[in-house]
């Protein structure tokens, strides 16, 4: 059997270039990338620079997909067809992200709800993305994980390269305790294709226990990785982080983020665009030292609270 497939999940304004950069500097790198959506709407693609920097810039040699957003597959196909020319390993399409603006227009997990529209948008996606090109992201259902079995139906009949499947549905948001694995094992039990389990791993231990029970085909982690981005090195059997592993991850950020900001660099801005992974990361910290994190507004500031960041002795446990 080939070697599980380990892959960064995007986060909007999280896993961005700065952050792939970052993997790439401290030796811990996934084997896939995706971009963070890219919305796609019949006036107009939303081409997020930020995006797009992934793709473009990226020099780390981690295949990245580009991630599409739509409930339409007039523009979807139109997206795909552009993105494609980029240098880029396939395209994703989001039928997973919970947002109530992105719902609203039947986009991300509101496709789930609308099975006619998910049809129309996987079914185009198929005809216009190469073999070996097109996956899903999804969640398991819109309400509860029993719709999951005919949105399977829906995924199968287009013969995706890949799945990614988030074990929670759009109800459940982001909420702690909801991810359920099985969910995740249907996929692998329908689906002709590799299926990637994603949601709430973030130990080695979590990340075995999917790769040995639930789907041996791989992990997607989001914000696991960006608490501990040594993760896919311990994946690839690297050791477990130490405190000086931490604090260069700290100093390391902290130097990608001012140079994707360049001539844009303001002292708050930077410190603005490092509490989007702090946000994942304050459970290292005292009370103190987070209340300080989260109101810092001077890089030199922030810079001495993280170089202090110091691990308990046992790292392979969540943190919060
Ligand atoms: C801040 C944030 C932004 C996200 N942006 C996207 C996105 O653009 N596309 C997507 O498919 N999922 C997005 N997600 C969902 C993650 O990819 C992932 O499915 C989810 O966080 C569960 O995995 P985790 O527990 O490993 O983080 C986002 C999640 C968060 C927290």
């Amino acid at each position: 059997m080939s070697a599980p497939i380990t892959a960064l999940a995007p986060m909007q304004d999280v896993t961005d270039l700065a952050f792939m950069r970052t993997l790439a500097r401290i030796d811990s790198l996934p084997d896939l990338f995706v971009t963070a959506y890219f919305r796609s709407t019949p006036t107009t693609c939303a081409i997020a620079e930020a995006n797009l920097r992934c793709i473009e810039e990226n020099q780390t040699g981690v295949p990245i997909l580009a991630q599409l957003a739509g409930s339409e597959a007039a523009p979807l196909m139109r997206d795909a067809e552009r993105l494609l020319q980029l240098p880029i390993a396939g395209i994703n399409l989001n039928a997973g992200c919970p947002s109530p603006l992105v719902n609203r227009h039947g986009a991300g997990a509101g496709l789930l709800r609308d099975l006619p529209a998910l049809r129309a948008c996987l079914q185009g996606l198929r005809s216009v993305v190469p073999a070996g090109k097109f996956s899903v992201k999804c969640r398991t259902g819109w309400t509860t994980a029993s719709e999951f079995p005919t949105i399977l139906a829906e995924i199968a009949a287009a013969e995706p390269d890949m799945a990614m499947v988030h074990g929670r549905t759009r109800q459940d948001l982001y909420k702690p305790g909801t991810v359920q694995p099985e969910t995740a094992q249907l996929a692998v039990n329908t689906l002709n294709c590799p299926v990637l389990g994603n949601g709430d791993i973030t130990t080695l231990q979590q990340a075995h226990d999917w790769l040995n029970q639930v789907t041996p085909a791989g992990v997607m982690i989001g914000r696991g990785a960006v608490q501990n981005p040594y993760i896919f090195r311990q994946l690839h059997g690297g050791a477990a982080p130490t405190t000086d592993d931490m604090r260069r991850y700290f100093a390391v950020l902290t130097e990608e983020t001012d140079r994707i900001l360049h001539t844009k660099r303001t002292q708050a801005g930077h410190c603005n665009r490092m509490k989007k992974y702090l946000a994942f990361c304050y459970g290292y910290f005292t009370p103190e030292q987070e209340y300080a994190l989260r109101r810092c507004t001077n890089i030199s500031d922030m810079q001495r609270i993280l170089s202090g960041v110091t691990l308990s002795a046992d790292s392979d446990k969540p943190v919060k």
